[in-house]
């Protein structure tokens, strides 16, 4: 596997790999990886010839009071994981790089980054469209692998790679979980064993919408109310956000008359959790 930390030296191999006609599939993470990332980089190692992995800690897309300077960092343990998955290239460029002095533009994605997640972290989706399409211009893709359990990002990196005509395939993979439901996530390293029993309330709500619907439920607010009170049985928990929305869209229903994401958003003490359930009705 190449280790490589320079934007030049990146460019200079994709040019090589695009040049003998291999094709590059492309896995941008923050590292700490997990099961969920390692689900993504398989998949790419299976569709393209060659596999690139990013591990950036982006500053844009955190807001000032977020974890940014306490991110899990872990060089070491996610080369490991990276050589093992076969990945061919693994590209730690660092902020410097990334966003050098006077560095100035940044890409709106408008209406789909402002809600839902965008209402509680103003500007995020605009810092990580920014960076994707950066590291996309770097690497060069055929083809990027994204998780599902980032569901609105997966609609905003959709969006923006529509709307600049980005010659790049967007494939999303679905959330791989811990055994009990919860969704795999670098931040699951902030939970104290009280809370990580008790973040499994998330996995618990979602289900419990779904059931609501399968039983034919048409009310999006009665689906609401079910996934609150299932949330609320546990005292840890405080919720941002219980949504039911167009899975392209993104916009809240409020009749459940096709296929609907489920999305929340939850605080577990002071980790804040997101997960997301499609359902079809
Ligand atoms: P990060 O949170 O490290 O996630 C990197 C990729 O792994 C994302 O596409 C995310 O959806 C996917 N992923 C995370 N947990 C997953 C799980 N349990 N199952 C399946 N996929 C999972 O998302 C980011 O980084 C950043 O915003 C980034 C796109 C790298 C831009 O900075």
């Amino acid at each position: 596997m190449k280790m490589v930390k320079s934007i030049r030296q990146m460019r200079k191999w994709a040019e090589g790999q695009r040049r003998r006609g291999a094709t590059i599939g492309f896995v941008p993470t923050m590292g700490a990886l997990h099961e969920g990332h390692l689900s993504l980089m398989r998949t790419a190692r299976k569709r393209c010839d060659a596999v690139v992995v990013s591990i950036f800690v982006n500053p844009a897309q955190f807001g000032p009071n977020e974890d940014y300077t306490r991110y899990p960092r872990d060089p070491r343990g996610d080369s490991a994981l990276c050589r093992s998955e076969k990945v061919d290239v693994l590209f730690m460029p660092t902020a410097g790089a990334i966003y050098p002095e006077g560095h100035k533009t940044q890409i709106l994605v408008g209406r789909i980054g402002e809600v839902l997640e965008g209402t509680f972290r103003p500007g995020h989706f605009s810092g990580v469209a920014t960076v994707v399409d950066k590291l996309f211009q770097i690497v060069h893709p055929d083809v990027a692998f994204f998780g599902q359990k980032d569901y609105q990002q997966t609609v905003v990196i959709k969006q923006m790679a529509r709307d600049l005509n980005l010659p790049v395939k967007i494939v999303v993979c679905p959330t791989v979980r811990e055994p009990d439901g919860l969704a795999m996530s670098s931040r699951n390293r902030y939970l104290s064993a009280v809370e990580r029993n008790a973040s499994r309330a998330l996995f618990k709500a979602l289900k419990k919408g779904r059931e609501r619907i399968q039983q034919g439920e048409r009310e999006a607010a009665a689906v609401r109310d079910a996934m609150v009170a299932s949330i609320q049985e546990q005292p840890l928990a405080r919720i941002d956000y219980a949504a039911i929305a167009d899975p392209v869209t993104l916009r809240e229903v409020a009749r459940i008359e096709g296929p609907v994401v489920l999305l929340l958003a939850v605080w577990i003490g002071g980790t804040r959790l997101i997960d997301n359930l499609r359902v079809r009705s």
